[in-house]
């Protein structure tokens, strides 16, 4: 069977964990030619060597290091048809305690990130025929929870960022965001190896279920392929039923 990516060449960041690690599996089971970008340079060349993809060990908040990497990354598969931005960190802690610092690492991470990664990569995607932009923000980018204030005005940032580019790249670039609700990661390990916890984050749900990677991987790939041919600039919320708006 044909995979829906074949000779499709993309890069995802954040591919050491979770979400990102589990779209570079399902993108590579559907033929895709990978690289993965990872601050974890450890954790990014073991899902490499598994997919026989490309590894890169480097930091989204890093501009000169990220032109470097992906130009390498861009010359390695010997052009790039699409992007895929997992990278990021969370901190939930109450704005009165908010550490500056922190404030700055979420948006550098978070939101320049993908500027970083998408301004680099874009003389590759100009080359392609059909290009794709797939970022990962969150329902935080949707509406306010407590404790967030710094995290989701970089996701919120970030998705109206993708949006822009849905208009600014058109017609041959589709830039698209998943918002996902709580999915079960390293990142979110604190809340559901609690049971209570899980509890009261599942009570608004409205499928009575945490995420799992494989939710998001399954909408990522939507917006990766022409399945979505017609579809640019949208936030998809893969929640569950939590964010209603
Ligand atoms: P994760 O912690 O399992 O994976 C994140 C990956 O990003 C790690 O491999 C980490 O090394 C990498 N990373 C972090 N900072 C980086 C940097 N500066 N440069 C390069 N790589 C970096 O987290 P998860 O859950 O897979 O998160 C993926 C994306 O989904 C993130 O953008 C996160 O904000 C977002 N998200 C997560 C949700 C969740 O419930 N887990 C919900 C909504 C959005």
């Amino acid at each position: 069977m044909i995979g829906k990516l074949e000779s499709r060449r993309i890069l995802i960041t954040g591919a050491a964990s979770g979400m990102g690690r589990e779209i570079a599996r399902l993108f590579s089971r559907e033929g895709a030619d990978l690289a993965l970008l990872d601050r974890d340079e450890a954790g990014v060349k073991a899902i490499a060597d598994e997919l026989s993809a490309k590894a890169f060990g480097c930091d989204v908040a890093d501009r000169p290091a990220v032109g470097r990497i992906v130009a390498a990354a861009g010359e390695a598969l010997a052009g790039l048809d699409g992007v895929v931005n997992a990278a990021g960190i969370l901190d939930i802690t109450p704005f009165d305690d908010l550490d500056p610092d922190s404030w700055d690492r979420m948006i550098a991470v978070n939101l320049t990130g993908p500027f970083n990664v998408v301004k680099a990569a874009l003389p590759f995607l100009r080359q392609a025929e059909r290009a794709t932009i797939v970022t990962i923000a969150s329902v935080s980018a949707l509406m306010p929870m407590p404790g967030t204030s710094g995290y989701s005005a970089s996701k919120a940032g970030v998705a109206m960022f993708t949006k822009c580019l849905g208009m600014d790249l058109g017609p041959n670039i589709r830039a698209n965001s998943i918002c996902p609700g709580v999915i079960r990661t390293e990142m979110t390990r604190f809340l559901w190896e609690n049971p209570e916890h899980t509890a009261r984050a599942t009570e608004r749900v409205s499928l009575k279920r945490l995420g799992e990677t494989d939710d998001v991987s399954r909408a990522a790939l939507f917006f990766s392929t022409e399945d979505s041919g017609f579809t640019t600039g949208t936030e998809l919320p893969v929640d569950g039923g939590f964010s209603w708006r």
